[in-house]
């Protein structure tokens, strides 16, 4: 899959750059060409002789040559480039990428690359879990850049935890899926609904849930990363999503979801319903605030709100797909099961509240999925990105 792929290796300044070198072996044994970009401290912890006599080419690491004056075109490297992969990303280069601090030739290159970015962070436990790391983590990942999350072990300063880069052997595998299922999707018209729906009360109240979006957009960078033309219909979140296949439609109650999705259906090849939309909504929202001094304890009257899956489902023809979720908290499969039937779905993916790490807000998902033609297809716990690659895959197979 890597042969005669153009990658750009870049590497900065922590224990993991040691990784590194196993890494570009890997890459060229693969048959890549392999362009490496190191930053200054980069260069304290491995060579760029040892990473030069590898990779076959001069390793760029300043603007320019001293001596010669020889200028290094990021730009032109980040148009040669088929993938760029960041490893180990140093929480000091993660935050410049995130805030485009282009102090240096990795962080330039990175700005100027068109093609896909894949980060693999290494640092320490407290380092990862801070929230200016996790913050611009989360940033990367908006900006449409493939996370390779680093696994939890003996770190370099003896603690246990998260911040182990990925091991060099996975990290190829990840490009080498990359490249495999990178266009399976294009030309198909892909919608993805993510996030909560809101129902008003009153200017100030709502009645909504704890979907963060984080599945859904997942999903949608996915289906957008494999060649797909995606429609992301997304509930309010804390959430941003900048890829040049995703048209995002911003919307906040289940009526103004329902109308988007309906406007592009019959347009649309897969439909993916990941949103958590209220199934009540008040029969009668308030002009004004309900005062707590002026009122007695108000009854809020709801009313069902639209099913939108199932009203899709009903709508549905030939030659489209149809994918729904079932977020459950007990008799999961019979419920799941059910909800495929009753929606008109061609596949269903549960996750349980249940399992640790699985539905709202977490980064992790636990799912199963069933399918129309009668497969159950369990999964382990794995990052939200993973949980939609796994879900892509099997809409493939349908
Ligand atoms: O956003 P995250 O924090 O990452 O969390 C992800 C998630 C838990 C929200 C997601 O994985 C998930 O399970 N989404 C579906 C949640 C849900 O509403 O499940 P449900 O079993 O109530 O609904 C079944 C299906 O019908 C879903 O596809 C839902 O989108 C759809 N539905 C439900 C109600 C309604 N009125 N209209 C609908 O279209």
């Amino acid at each position: 899959m890597l042969k005669g792929k153009h990658i750009i290796l870049g590497i900065s300044g922590g224990i993991a750059a040691y990784k590194s070198v196993v890494l570009l072996r890997l890459l060229i044994k693969a048959g890549a060409e392999v362009q490496v970009v190191i930053t200054p401290s980069g260069k304290e912890f491995i060579t760029p002789v040892t990473l030069s006599a590898l990779s076959g080419k001069p390793v760029v690491s300043e603007f320019f040559t001293a001596n010669t004056g020889e200028w290094h075109s990021h730009v032109d490297l980040g148009l040669w480039a088929d993938a760029m992969v960041i490893a180990p990303a140093t929480a000091n280069t993660i935050a410049k990428m995130a805030n485009g601090v282009a102090d240096n030739m990795l962080v330039t290159t990175y700005l100027s690359a068109k093609a896909p970015v894949f980060v693999a962070p290494a640092m320490d436990l407290d380092m990862m879990a801070h929230p200016s790391t996790v913050r611009n983590i989360e940033l990367l990942r908006s900006y449409g850049n493939h996370i390779i999350e680093p696994a939890s072990g003996e770190l370099a300063s003896h603690l246990v935890g998260k911040g182990r880069m990925e091991e060099p052997e996975n990290i190829v595998k990840a490009l080498e899926r990359f490249f495999a299922s990178k266009s399976d999707f294009a030309g198909k018209k892909v919608l993805v609904t993510a996030g909560p729906t809101y129902e008003k009360i009153d200017p100030v109240r709502f009645i909504g849930n704890y979907s963060s979006g984080k599945m859904g957009y997942a999903l949608a960078l996915e289906a957008a990363d494999r060649g797909g033309e995606v429609t992301l219909v997304s509930g309010p979140v804390n959430m941003n999503v900048s890829h040049p296949r995703i048209n995002l439609v911003k919307v906040e109650s289940a009526k103004e979801m329902l109308s988007a999705c309906e406007s592009i259906f019959t347009d649309t090849d897969i439909a993916i319903m990941c949103a958590a939309v209220a199934d009540y909504a008040p029969k009668h929202t308030a002009d004004r605030k309900i005062k707590r001094e002026t009122s007695d304890v108000p009854v809020i009257e709801l009313v069902k709100n639209p099913d939108i899956a199932k009203t899709l489902g009903q709508k549905k023809r030939d030659g489209q797909t149809l994918v729904g979720f079932a977020l459950e908290t007990d008799n999961e499969s019979v419920n799941a099961r059910g909800k495929l039937e009753s929606k008109n779905l061609d596949m269903i993916v549960l996750n349980s509240l249940r399992d640790k790490g699985a539905g709202f807000g977490t980064d992790t998902n636990k799912v199963t999925i069933y399918t129309r033609d009668g497969r159950e297809l369990p999964f382990g716990t794995k990052p939200k990105e993973d949980v939609a690659r796994d879900i892509i895959d099997t809409i493939m197979t349908l």
